[in-house]
Protein backbone atom coordinates (compact mmCIF):
# COMPACT_ATOMS: atom_id res chain seq x y z
CA UNK A 1 0.00 0.00 0.00
CA UNK A 2 2.88 2.25 0.21
CA UNK A 3 4.80 2.88 -2.33
CA UNK A 4 8.21 4.24 -0.05
CA UNK A 5 9.62 2.81 2.04
CA UNK A 6 12.38 4.00 4.73
CA UNK A 7 14.55 2.10 7.30
CA UNK A 8 15.30 2.34 10.38
CA UNK A 9 18.49 1.08 11.63
CA UNK A 10 20.48 1.09 14.48
CA UNK A 11 24.43 0.09 14.35
CA UNK A 12 25.54 -2.81 15.54
CA UNK A 13 28.48 -3.71 17.71
CA UNK A 14 28.68 -6.58 19.62
CA UNK A 15 26.39 -8.71 20.54
CA UNK A 16 23.24 -9.73 18.12
CA UNK A 17 19.25 -9.03 19.81
CA UNK A 18 16.17 -9.34 18.27
CA UNK A 19 13.94 -6.30 19.37
CA UNK A 20 10.73 -6.28 18.34
CA UNK A 21 9.16 -2.99 18.16
CA UNK A 22 5.23 -2.54 18.55
CA UNK A 23 4.85 0.52 16.38
CA UNK A 24 1.37 2.72 15.40
CA UNK A 25 3.49 4.99 12.90
CA UNK A 26 4.21 4.82 9.45
CA UNK A 27 6.99 4.21 7.02
CA UNK A 28 6.15 7.30 5.22
CA UNK A 29 8.28 9.49 2.83
CA UNK A 30 7.61 13.09 3.76
CA UNK A 31 7.66 13.80 -0.29
CA UNK A 32 4.51 12.09 -0.65
CA UNK A 33 3.00 12.81 2.41
CA UNK A 34 0.09 12.21 2.90
CA UNK A 35 -0.63 10.51 -0.15
CA UNK A 36 -3.38 8.01 0.63
CA UNK A 37 -6.77 7.48 0.82
CA UNK A 38 -9.10 5.17 2.97
CA UNK A 39 -12.65 3.89 2.29
CA UNK A 40 -14.70 3.73 5.29
CA UNK A 41 -17.86 1.66 4.46
CA UNK A 42 -20.01 3.00 7.39
CA UNK A 43 -23.13 4.80 7.06
CA UNK A 44 -22.44 8.69 8.70
CA UNK A 45 -23.30 11.94 8.30
CA UNK A 46 -20.51 14.32 6.95
CA UNK A 47 -19.82 15.47 10.29
CA UNK A 48 -19.42 12.34 11.75
CA UNK A 49 -17.73 11.52 9.14
CA UNK A 50 -15.35 14.71 8.85
CA UNK A 51 -15.07 13.63 12.67
CA UNK A 52 -14.09 10.25 12.46
CA UNK A 53 -11.63 11.09 9.70
CA UNK A 54 -9.65 13.76 11.56
CA UNK A 55 -9.42 11.11 14.82
CA UNK A 56 -8.04 7.80 13.17
CA UNK A 57 -6.34 9.81 9.74
CA UNK A 58 -5.88 13.07 8.71
CA UNK A 59 -9.47 13.89 7.72
CA UNK A 60 -12.13 13.47 5.13
CA UNK A 61 -10.54 13.17 1.45
CA UNK A 62 -9.31 16.55 -0.16
CA UNK A 63 -9.41 16.17 -4.02
CA UNK A 64 -7.15 19.09 -5.30
CA UNK A 65 -6.27 17.70 -8.94
CA UNK A 66 -6.99 14.90 -11.23
CA UNK A 67 -4.16 13.01 -10.04
CA UNK A 68 -5.68 12.80 -6.47
CA UNK A 69 -9.15 11.64 -8.39
CA UNK A 70 -7.13 9.32 -10.06
CA UNK A 71 -5.68 7.95 -6.55
CA UNK A 72 -9.20 8.36 -4.68
CA UNK A 73 -10.77 6.50 -7.54
CA UNK A 74 -7.62 3.66 -7.28
CA UNK A 75 -8.75 2.89 -3.67
CA UNK A 76 -10.82 0.14 -3.17
CA UNK A 77 -14.30 0.25 -2.25
CA UNK A 78 -14.83 -3.12 -2.09
CA UNK A 79 -17.46 -2.82 -4.98
CA UNK A 80 -19.55 -0.17 -3.60
CA UNK A 81 -20.57 2.38 -6.39
CA UNK A 82 -22.75 4.38 -4.46
CA UNK A 83 -22.36 7.90 -2.78
CA UNK A 84 -19.63 8.70 -0.20
CA UNK A 85 -18.47 11.65 1.59
CA UNK A 86 -15.74 14.18 0.96
CA UNK A 87 -14.52 16.67 2.26
CA UNK A 88 -15.71 19.80 0.27
CA UNK A 89 -18.58 22.07 1.63
CA UNK A 90 -20.18 24.75 0.62
CA UNK A 91 -21.52 27.47 -1.06
CA UNK A 92 -19.77 30.43 0.65
CA UNK A 93 -22.67 31.83 -0.26
CA UNK A 94 -23.89 35.50 0.07
CA UNK A 95 -21.05 38.09 -1.83
CA UNK A 96 -20.92 42.08 -1.36
CA UNK A 97 -20.69 44.10 -4.64
CA UNK A 98 -17.30 44.56 -3.71
CA UNK A 99 -16.38 40.74 -3.82
CA UNK A 100 -16.29 40.33 0.26
CA UNK A 101 -17.93 37.73 1.62
CA UNK A 102 -21.10 38.70 3.93
CA UNK A 103 -21.03 37.57 7.38
CA UNK A 104 -22.88 40.30 9.13
CA UNK A 105 -27.18 39.66 8.45
CA UNK A 106 -30.26 40.91 9.00
CA UNK A 107 -32.31 38.61 7.39
CA UNK A 108 -35.82 39.03 7.90
CA UNK A 109 -36.48 35.83 6.63
CA UNK A 110 -33.95 33.02 6.34
CA UNK A 111 -32.79 32.76 3.06
CA UNK A 112 -34.48 29.60 1.77
CA UNK A 113 -33.22 29.88 -1.72
CA UNK A 114 -29.31 29.59 -1.78
CA UNK A 115 -28.45 29.31 -5.65
CA UNK A 116 -27.14 31.46 -8.14
CA UNK A 117 -29.47 33.87 -10.01
CA UNK A 118 -30.21 35.17 -5.76
CA UNK A 119 -30.08 38.27 -4.77
CA UNK A 120 -30.38 40.40 -1.56
CA UNK A 121 -33.47 43.04 -0.96
CA UNK A 122 -34.56 45.41 2.14
CA UNK A 123 -37.39 46.22 3.88
CA UNK A 124 -37.68 48.53 6.62
CA UNK A 125 -37.41 45.09 9.11
CA UNK A 126 -34.96 43.00 7.55
CA UNK A 127 -33.25 41.70 4.51
CA UNK A 128 -34.97 38.50 2.06
CA UNK A 129 -33.53 36.84 -0.87
CA UNK A 130 -34.96 37.02 -4.48
CA UNK A 131 -34.42 36.26 -7.67
CA UNK A 132 -32.36 38.95 -9.42
CA UNK A 133 -34.77 39.49 -12.03
CA UNK A 134 -37.40 40.74 -10.45
CA UNK A 135 -37.99 44.22 -10.52
CA UNK A 136 -37.76 46.49 -7.16
CA UNK A 137 -36.55 49.81 -5.75
CA UNK A 138 -33.53 50.13 -4.80
CA UNK A 139 -30.73 51.97 -2.77
CA UNK A 140 -27.55 53.22 -3.81
CA UNK A 141 -24.33 54.69 -1.60
CA UNK A 142 -22.45 57.52 -3.52
CA UNK A 143 -19.67 57.94 -0.05
CA UNK A 144 -21.76 59.68 2.08
CA UNK A 145 -25.27 59.39 1.14
CA UNK A 146 -27.85 56.65 0.70
CA UNK A 147 -30.01 57.57 -2.23
CA UNK A 148 -33.29 55.37 -3.29
CA UNK A 149 -34.18 55.33 -6.55
CA UNK A 150 -38.05 54.61 -6.99
CA UNK A 151 -37.63 53.42 -10.37
CA UNK A 152 -38.49 49.14 -10.58
CA UNK A 153 -35.39 47.24 -12.28
CA UNK A 154 -33.57 43.90 -11.79
CA UNK A 155 -30.91 44.23 -9.63
CA UNK A 156 -28.27 43.68 -12.30
CA UNK A 157 -29.55 47.03 -13.63
CA UNK A 158 -30.13 48.60 -10.37
CA UNK A 159 -26.21 47.80 -9.94
CA UNK A 160 -25.15 49.55 -12.98
CA UNK A 161 -28.18 52.64 -12.32
CA UNK A 162 -26.46 53.37 -9.32
CA UNK A 163 -22.52 53.02 -11.35
CA UNK A 164 -23.66 55.40 -13.56
CA UNK A 165 -24.64 58.02 -10.57
CA UNK A 166 -20.89 57.41 -9.01
CA UNK A 167 -22.40 55.51 -6.48
CA UNK A 168 -23.15 51.73 -5.31
CA UNK A 169 -25.42 49.28 -4.09
CA UNK A 170 -25.55 49.80 -0.32
CA UNK A 171 -23.89 47.46 1.31
CA UNK A 172 -24.63 46.78 4.70
CA UNK A 173 -21.86 45.88 6.91
CA UNK A 174 -22.93 46.46 10.17
CA UNK A 175 -26.39 47.63 12.35
CA UNK A 176 -25.18 51.72 12.04
CA UNK A 177 -25.33 50.99 8.58
CA UNK A 178 -28.31 49.51 8.66
CA UNK A 179 -29.83 52.05 10.35
CA UNK A 180 -28.69 54.56 8.06
CA UNK A 181 -30.62 52.33 5.21
CA UNK A 182 -34.04 52.45 7.41
CA UNK A 183 -33.80 56.22 8.04
CA UNK A 184 -33.76 56.49 4.04
CA UNK A 185 -37.42 54.47 4.19
CA UNK A 186 -38.91 57.78 6.34
CA UNK A 187 -36.94 60.10 4.55
CA UNK A 188 -38.19 59.06 1.32
CA UNK A 189 -41.59 57.83 2.65
CA UNK A 190 -41.58 54.39 1.98
CA UNK A 191 -43.70 51.85 3.21
CA UNK A 192 -41.94 49.63 5.39
CA UNK A 193 -42.35 47.07 3.40
CA UNK A 194 -41.71 48.37 0.03
CA UNK A 195 -38.46 45.85 -1.07
CA UNK A 196 -35.23 47.89 -2.11
CA UNK A 197 -32.57 46.18 -3.93
CA UNK A 198 -29.11 45.85 -1.89
CA UNK A 199 -25.41 45.01 -3.04
CA UNK A 200 -25.84 41.41 -2.07
CA UNK A 201 -26.03 38.72 -4.22
CA UNK A 202 -25.64 34.63 -3.95
CA UNK A 203 -22.39 33.43 -5.14
CA UNK A 204 -21.53 30.19 -4.37
CA UNK A 205 -18.63 28.62 -3.98
CA UNK A 206 -17.22 25.60 -2.64
CA UNK A 207 -14.06 24.46 -0.63
CA UNK A 208 -11.99 21.79 0.83
CA UNK A 209 -12.66 21.52 4.92
CA UNK A 210 -8.95 21.01 5.65
CA UNK A 211 -7.55 23.73 4.14
CA UNK A 212 -10.16 26.50 3.19
CA UNK A 213 -9.13 26.41 -0.10
CA UNK A 214 -11.33 27.48 -2.67
CA UNK A 215 -12.50 24.21 -5.00
CA UNK A 216 -10.16 24.95 -8.34
CA UNK A 217 -10.34 21.45 -9.28
CA UNK A 218 -14.23 20.38 -9.44
CA UNK A 219 -15.31 17.02 -11.09
CA UNK A 220 -18.90 18.04 -10.73
CA UNK A 221 -21.27 15.59 -12.39
CA UNK A 222 -23.82 17.61 -14.91
CA UNK A 223 -26.48 19.74 -13.42
CA UNK A 224 -24.22 19.56 -9.97
CA UNK A 225 -24.05 21.35 -7.49
CA UNK A 226 -26.87 21.77 -6.59
CA UNK A 227 -26.67 24.75 -4.01
CA UNK A 228 -29.64 23.73 -1.55
CA UNK A 229 -26.94 21.46 0.09
CA UNK A 230 -23.91 22.04 1.78
CA UNK A 231 -21.80 18.71 1.62
CA UNK A 232 -20.20 16.98 -1.13
CA UNK A 233 -19.78 13.55 -1.85
CA UNK A 234 -18.20 11.49 -4.86
CA UNK A 235 -19.79 8.97 -6.84
CA UNK A 236 -17.94 6.45 -5.93
CA UNK A 237 -18.79 4.34 -9.99
CA UNK A 238 -17.48 7.06 -12.06
CA UNK A 239 -15.67 9.75 -9.56
CA UNK A 240 -17.83 12.59 -10.19
CA UNK A 241 -19.12 14.65 -7.53
CA UNK A 242 -22.44 15.72 -6.05
CA UNK A 243 -23.94 17.62 -3.12
CA UNK A 244 -26.17 16.14 -0.39
CA UNK A 245 -27.95 16.82 2.50
CA UNK A 246 -24.94 17.13 4.85
CA UNK A 247 -27.34 15.21 7.48
CA UNK A 248 -27.65 11.60 5.13
CA UNK A 249 -25.61 9.33 5.99
CA UNK A 250 -23.23 7.70 3.62
CA UNK A 251 -19.34 5.94 3.78
CA UNK A 252 -17.00 8.40 3.26
CA UNK A 253 -13.31 8.40 2.49
CA UNK A 254 -10.61 9.67 4.58
CA UNK A 255 -6.78 10.22 3.70
CA UNK A 256 -3.41 10.80 5.33
CA UNK A 257 -1.96 8.91 8.57
CA UNK A 258 -3.67 6.48 9.85
CA UNK A 259 -3.03 6.82 13.56
CA UNK A 260 -4.39 4.32 15.76
CA UNK A 261 -2.80 1.21 13.09
CA UNK A 262 -0.55 -1.50 14.95
CA UNK A 263 2.47 -2.25 13.44
CA UNK A 264 4.95 -5.19 14.49
CA UNK A 265 8.72 -4.62 13.22
CA UNK A 266 11.01 -6.85 14.09
CA UNK A 267 14.99 -5.62 14.00
CA UNK A 268 18.54 -6.63 14.86
CA UNK A 269 19.87 -4.78 17.06
CA UNK A 270 24.11 -5.10 18.14
CA UNK A 271 24.97 -3.50 21.19
CA UNK A 272 27.74 -3.44 23.59
CA UNK A 273 26.23 -2.66 26.39
CA UNK A 274 24.12 -4.68 28.61
CA UNK A 275 20.81 -4.52 27.79
CA UNK A 276 19.38 -6.37 31.11
CA UNK A 277 19.96 -3.23 32.90
CA UNK A 278 16.79 -1.21 33.05
CA UNK A 279 18.86 2.42 32.52
CA UNK A 280 20.69 0.72 29.51
CA UNK A 281 17.10 -0.29 28.56
CA UNK A 282 16.08 3.31 28.80
CA UNK A 283 19.10 4.49 26.67
CA UNK A 284 18.25 2.05 24.12
CA UNK A 285 14.30 2.93 24.07
CA UNK A 286 15.72 6.89 23.66
CA UNK A 287 18.03 6.24 20.80
CA UNK A 288 15.20 4.11 18.96
CA UNK A 289 12.52 7.15 19.48
CA UNK A 290 15.09 9.38 18.47
CA UNK A 291 15.80 7.10 15.24
CA UNK A 292 12.34 6.73 14.69
CA UNK A 293 11.70 10.42 14.68
CA UNK A 294 14.15 11.04 11.91
CA UNK A 295 12.61 9.21 9.80
CA UNK A 296 9.75 11.38 10.03
CA UNK A 297 7.42 9.12 12.44
CA UNK A 298 6.60 10.90 15.15
CA UNK A 299 2.86 9.18 16.47
CA UNK A 300 4.18 6.12 17.88
CA UNK A 301 4.27 3.85 21.02
CA UNK A 302 7.61 1.96 21.16
CA UNK A 303 7.50 -1.08 23.77
CA UNK A 304 10.27 -4.04 22.80
CA UNK A 305 10.94 -7.60 24.38
CA UNK A 306 14.49 -9.20 23.77
CA UNK A 307 14.82 -12.39 22.54
CA UNK A 308 17.50 -15.18 23.28
CA UNK A 309 21.14 -14.21 21.82
CA UNK A 310 21.55 -15.19 18.52
CA UNK A 311 24.66 -17.33 17.62
CA UNK A 312 24.78 -15.83 14.09
CA UNK A 313 24.96 -12.82 13.19
CA UNK A 314 22.26 -12.03 10.98
CA UNK A 315 22.37 -9.73 8.21
CA UNK A 316 20.88 -6.30 9.39
CA UNK A 317 17.79 -5.95 7.32
CA UNK A 318 16.43 -2.28 6.28
CA UNK A 319 12.98 -2.17 8.00
CA UNK A 320 9.93 -0.83 7.34
CA UNK A 321 7.10 -0.32 8.99
CA UNK A 322 4.59 -1.68 6.58
CA UNK A 323 1.45 -1.96 6.93
C1 LIG B 1 -2.94 15.08 -3.90
O1 LIG B 1 -2.08 15.75 -4.78
C2 LIG B 1 -1.01 16.40 -4.14
C3 LIG B 1 -0.25 17.18 -5.19
O2 LIG B 1 0.16 16.35 -6.23
C4 LIG B 1 -0.13 15.37 -3.45
O3 LIG B 1 0.92 16.02 -2.78
C5 LIG B 1 -0.98 14.62 -2.43
O4 LIG B 1 -0.20 13.61 -1.85
C6 LIG B 1 -2.19 14.01 -3.12
N1 LIG B 1 -3.04 13.45 -2.08
C7 LIG B 1 -3.44 12.22 -2.10
C8 LIG B 1 -4.25 11.79 -0.92
O5 LIG B 1 -3.18 11.46 -3.01
C1 LIG C 1 -25.79 2.11 4.68
O1 LIG C 1 -27.09 2.56 4.36
C2 LIG C 1 -27.64 1.98 3.20
C3 LIG C 1 -28.96 2.66 2.90
O2 LIG C 1 -29.66 2.93 4.07
C4 LIG C 1 -27.79 0.48 3.39
O3 LIG C 1 -28.30 -0.11 2.21
C5 LIG C 1 -26.42 -0.10 3.69
O4 LIG C 1 -26.52 -1.47 3.96
C6 LIG C 1 -25.78 0.60 4.87
N1 LIG C 1 -24.39 0.14 5.00
C7 LIG C 1 -23.86 -0.18 6.17
C8 LIG C 1 -22.43 -0.61 6.14
O5 LIG C 1 -24.48 -0.14 7.22
C1 LIG D 1 -4.49 3.71 -10.83
O1 LIG D 1 -4.58 2.37 -11.29
C2 LIG D 1 -4.11 2.20 -12.60
C3 LIG D 1 -4.39 0.78 -13.04
O2 LIG D 1 -4.65 -0.05 -11.96
C4 LIG D 1 -2.62 2.53 -12.67
O3 LIG D 1 -2.15 2.41 -13.98
C5 LIG D 1 -2.43 3.97 -12.22
O4 LIG D 1 -1.05 4.27 -12.14
C6 LIG D 1 -3.05 4.18 -10.85
N1 LIG D 1 -2.98 5.59 -10.58
C7 LIG D 1 -2.70 6.07 -9.37
C8 LIG D 1 -2.66 7.56 -9.25
O5 LIG D 1 -2.51 5.37 -8.41
C1 LIG E 1 -24.08 62.18 -2.40
O1 LIG E 1 -25.38 62.56 -2.71
C2 LIG E 1 -25.84 63.66 -1.94
C3 LIG E 1 -27.33 63.86 -2.25
O2 LIG E 1 -27.57 63.74 -3.61
C4 LIG E 1 -25.00 64.89 -2.27
O3 LIG E 1 -25.43 66.00 -1.52
C5 LIG E 1 -23.55 64.58 -1.94
O4 LIG E 1 -22.71 65.64 -2.33
C6 LIG E 1 -23.13 63.33 -2.66
N1 LIG E 1 -21.80 62.94 -2.20
C7 LIG E 1 -20.83 62.56 -3.01
C8 LIG E 1 -19.53 62.17 -2.36
O5 LIG E 1 -20.98 62.49 -4.20
C1 LIG F 1 -17.15 59.72 -7.37
O1 LIG F 1 -17.22 59.55 -5.96
C2 LIG F 1 -15.97 59.58 -5.30
C3 LIG F 1 -16.22 59.33 -3.80
O2 LIG F 1 -17.15 58.31 -3.63
C4 LIG F 1 -15.29 60.91 -5.54
O3 LIG F 1 -14.01 60.90 -4.92
C5 LIG F 1 -15.18 61.17 -7.02
O4 LIG F 1 -14.66 62.47 -7.22
C6 LIG F 1 -16.51 61.06 -7.69
N1 LIG F 1 -16.38 61.19 -9.15
C7 LIG F 1 -17.26 61.90 -9.87
C8 LIG F 1 -17.00 61.93 -11.35
O5 LIG F 1 -18.22 62.47 -9.38
C1 LIG G 1 -33.19 55.91 -11.24
O1 LIG G 1 -32.86 54.75 -12.01
C2 LIG G 1 -33.29 54.84 -13.34
C3 LIG G 1 -33.04 53.50 -13.97
O2 LIG G 1 -31.68 53.18 -14.03
C4 LIG G 1 -32.56 55.98 -14.03
O3 LIG G 1 -32.98 56.09 -15.37
C5 LIG G 1 -32.85 57.26 -13.27
O4 LIG G 1 -32.05 58.29 -13.80
C6 LIG G 1 -32.55 57.13 -11.82
N1 LIG G 1 -33.00 58.28 -11.10
C7 LIG G 1 -32.23 59.03 -10.31
C8 LIG G 1 -32.86 60.17 -9.66
O5 LIG G 1 -31.02 58.72 -10.12
C1 LIG H 1 -21.80 8.91 -12.85
O1 LIG H 1 -22.72 8.10 -12.14
C2 LIG H 1 -23.95 8.75 -11.86
C3 LIG H 1 -24.77 7.84 -10.98
O2 LIG H 1 -24.52 6.52 -11.20
C4 LIG H 1 -24.65 9.09 -13.17
O3 LIG H 1 -25.88 9.73 -12.89
C5 LIG H 1 -23.75 10.01 -13.96
O4 LIG H 1 -24.34 10.30 -15.21
C6 LIG H 1 -22.40 9.38 -14.18
N1 LIG H 1 -21.52 10.35 -14.81
C7 LIG H 1 -20.66 10.04 -15.76
C8 LIG H 1 -19.82 11.12 -16.31
O5 LIG H 1 -20.56 8.91 -16.18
Amino acid sequence: MFGNSRSVLIKVNMDVFVVLLMLSGFCVSTASFPNIYYFISENKTWDEANAYCIMEYTGLAQITNPENNTALMNTSAGGYTGKAWIGLVGPLGWVWLDGTQATYFMWDQEPWASDTGYCGLTTYHGWHSVICEYEWYFICFNGSDYIVNKTRVTWNDAKISCENKNSTLAQILDLLTFDKVRRAFRNNNLDEYEPLWIGLSFSPVWFWSETKQISTFVNWKTGQPNNKNNCAAVLVGNGTWTTEPCSEQHPFFCYGVHKSKKTVLSMNIQTDVDLETPDNQAALMEQLQAALAKQGVTDFKLTWTKQPVQKSRKKTDDACLNV
